[in-house]
């Protein structure tokens, strides 16, 4: 913690003012999974579906955040607990400001969910997005696991990098067994059940 830093967070405008101008409850939508799991494809259809019924909604994913406030970090367990870090005080921004926020982050260790949860608070919901390595490795969607297995790739998450299950989420959508559809329509009915209209 610095020194000589003064926070105004008890004078600012609250979460729930700003709930109640948007008419809708704001939570973080934590979704975890390997690479190639499916994790950023529910997040973007989930998005949609919540824009398309009126919700003010944000969407942080891996991918997109590396490009920009966290490219100086990689992939050793250091940069990835300070890329989660910074993920969740985004997200718990966006939270403060009424927002449903949606963050789509591998996020491999428990270490590193816990913090997240931490930092974000009690409007976290943390949804498992589960296909098996080889389900994803097969997939190879970017062509990274190629890389990773050819040693082209070092610290590749499931190949040379830890991922540890989370053992438990409060929803598990297993993108192997169902169709995008279904994973969506169950993704959907428990998120909406938890951001209803105030
Ligand atoms: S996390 O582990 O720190 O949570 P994050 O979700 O931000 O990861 O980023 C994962 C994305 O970075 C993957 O979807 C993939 O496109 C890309 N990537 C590049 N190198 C790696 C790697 N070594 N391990 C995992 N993902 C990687």
């Amino acid at each position: 913690m610095a020194n000589y830093i003064y926070p105004i967070h008890h004078e600012t405008l609250s979460k729930i003012d700003k709930e109640i101008l948007l008419k809708q409850k704001a939570i973080a939508v934590w979704m975890i999974g390997l690479s190639g799991s499916g994790k950023s494809t529910l997040a973007k259809a989930l998005e949609k579906v919540l824009h398309d019924q009126g919700y003010l909604t944000m969407l942080l994913d891996g991918d997109n955040l590396r490009g920009g406030i966290n490219n100086n970090l990689g992939f050793s367990e250091e940069d990835r607990i300070e890329n989660i870090r910074r993920a969740a005080e985004t997200a718990r921004l966006f939270v403060q400001c009424g927002i449903v926020t949606i963050c789509s982050f591998i996020s491999p260790t428990e270490k590193i969910r816990e913090m997240a949860k931490r930092i974000i608070g009690e409007d976290c919901l943390e949804i498992y997005i589960n296909a098996p390595l080889e389900i994803c490795e097969e997939r190879d969607v970017k062509g990274l696991y190629k890389k990773a297995r050819k040693g082209e790739l070092k610290n590749f998450t499931g190949i040379d990098s830890p991922f540890e299950a989370p053992t438990q989420p409060d929803l598990e959508i297993h993108t192997d067994l169902n169709s995008k559809d279904e994973c969506l329509e169950m993704l959907v009915k428990f998120v909406l059940e938890r951001v209803e209209k105030v």
